[in-house]
């Protein structure tokens, strides 16, 4: 008999995280196993995509069985399985997709191959049943982007990176700084450390790129490339605690005032846009980066102050994880759009089909 709520897996499989969740359609996350390769990755100081590809291959089965076991349920009780099937480290997607397809095959059910960056973007619609259409700041490891979702698989993209992505700053930023991986997370808790912040920002004057030019594109390749000028200038051997610790404390605020100065003509469009339509306008923050507390400060005082609302996911929903991809899963399950067992992994996948390209942005535009 079928389930009263549509129940559905998710795998994701695209970087450093495997992670196994089961969602069921009334938001409710019934199992949410993830489990972090750093311990991999850390002698070298980044994710390195064949190892990534290998240790997801080691512990998939594993994280699945848990993931039943911890909902309490068996593959009959589930109504669909979802998979990352791009964008992202291509070794992986294939090892999550493959796990997911079986499972589907095997057990006659459908298969949802999902995008990484659409399960980032709905996630607020897991967790708060939010309204399309909303406004989106997505900053993860692989993208920085500003979107509006007007639906399931609708979405207008406004602006991107044209060359390094947010996450993919933090993290170089903070190795050339000295701190272990995982970078951002590392720099945050360092800039924590800063005494005298005035004085910091005085030490460490940084480019603030894009900012006051129109629309609401991101450029950070030049932020990262300041601060290797100034870990450069720093005595030579040991870096100094005090003087990482202002540099990340500078390197934050400056993130914190471009974001602002983009998302503020994001806003202005958006009510522009939409604002007489929607009910609530909002602004979500997801990806990684949106783990960051300096940087949901900014963006709570910004919304306030244009009358709009804020969302940013619980802390363990902002990196990559299992329930958001499943959750995409019934998201298009509701909606028939399934997809048949020969879906490809897709290292490039962008939300908006119709978004150009830009120069330098790569896979991130
Ligand atoms: O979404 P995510 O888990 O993976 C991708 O889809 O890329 O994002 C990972 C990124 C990494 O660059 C990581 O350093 C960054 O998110 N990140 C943070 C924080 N936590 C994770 N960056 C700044 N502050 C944090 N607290
Ligand atoms: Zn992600």
């Amino acid at each position: 008999m079928d389930n009263p709520l549509k129940i559905v897996m998710g795998i994701e499989t695209s970087c450093d995280e495997t992670a196994v969740a089961i969602v069921r359609e009334d938001g409710k996350i019934l199992s949410n196993l993830v489990l972090s390769q750093i311990k991999e990755h850390k002698a070298f100081g980044g994710v390195v995509p064949e190892i990534a590809a290998r240790a997801h291959m080691d512990h998939i089965d594993t994280l699945i069985k848990g993931a039943l076991d911890d909902a309490q349920l068996t593959f009959s009780d589930l109504n669909g399985v979802a998979a990352t099937s791009g964008p992202g480290l291509i070794g992986g997607v294939m090892v999550g997709m493959m796990a997911g397809k079986a499972i589907a095959a095997s057990h006659n059910l459908p298969f949802i191959g999902v995008n990484h960056l659409e399960a980032h973007a709905l996630t607020a619609r897991l967790t708060d049943k939010i309204e399309f259409p909303y406004l989106i700041l997505l900053v993860s490891g692989g993208h920085t982007q500003i979107l509006v979702a007007e639906d399931v698989d609708q979405y207008k993209r406004w602006g991107t990176t044209i060359d390094d992505a947010l996450g993919e700053c933090f993290d170089k930023s903070a190795k050339l700084m000295g701190l272990p991986y995982p970078g951002g997370p590392n720099l945050e808790k360092m800039a924590a450390n800063c005494q005298n912040p005035t004085q910091a920002l005085e030490k460490f004057p940084l480019p603030t790129p894009l900012k006051g030019r129109e629309g609401c594109d991101f450029s950070f390749s030049g932020l990262k490339t300041a601060i290797r000028n100034h870990v450069e200038k720093l005595p030579a051997g040991d870096l100094n605690q005090d003087d990482i610790a202002d540099l990340a404390y500078a390197f934050q605020i400056t993130v914190g005032k471009v974001i602002v100065d983009r998302c503020q003509n994001a806003i202005s469009q958006f009510l522009s846009t939409y604002g007489k339509t929607t009910k609530s306008p909002t602004l979500v923050v997801c990806g990684g980066v949106a783990a960051n507390l300096h940087i949901r400060e900014v963006l709570e005082d910004l919304t306030k102050a244009s009358n709009m609302d804020f969302m940013a996911p619980p802390m363990g929903l902002c990196s990559d994880n299992g329930a958001m991809i499943a959750w995409v899963g019934i998201e298009k399950l509701k909606r028939n759009m399934l997809d048949t067992l020969d879906i490809a992994a897709r290292p490039r996948w962008p939300l908006d089909k119709g978004a150009e390209k830009r120069p330098g942005g790569g896979v991130k535009a």
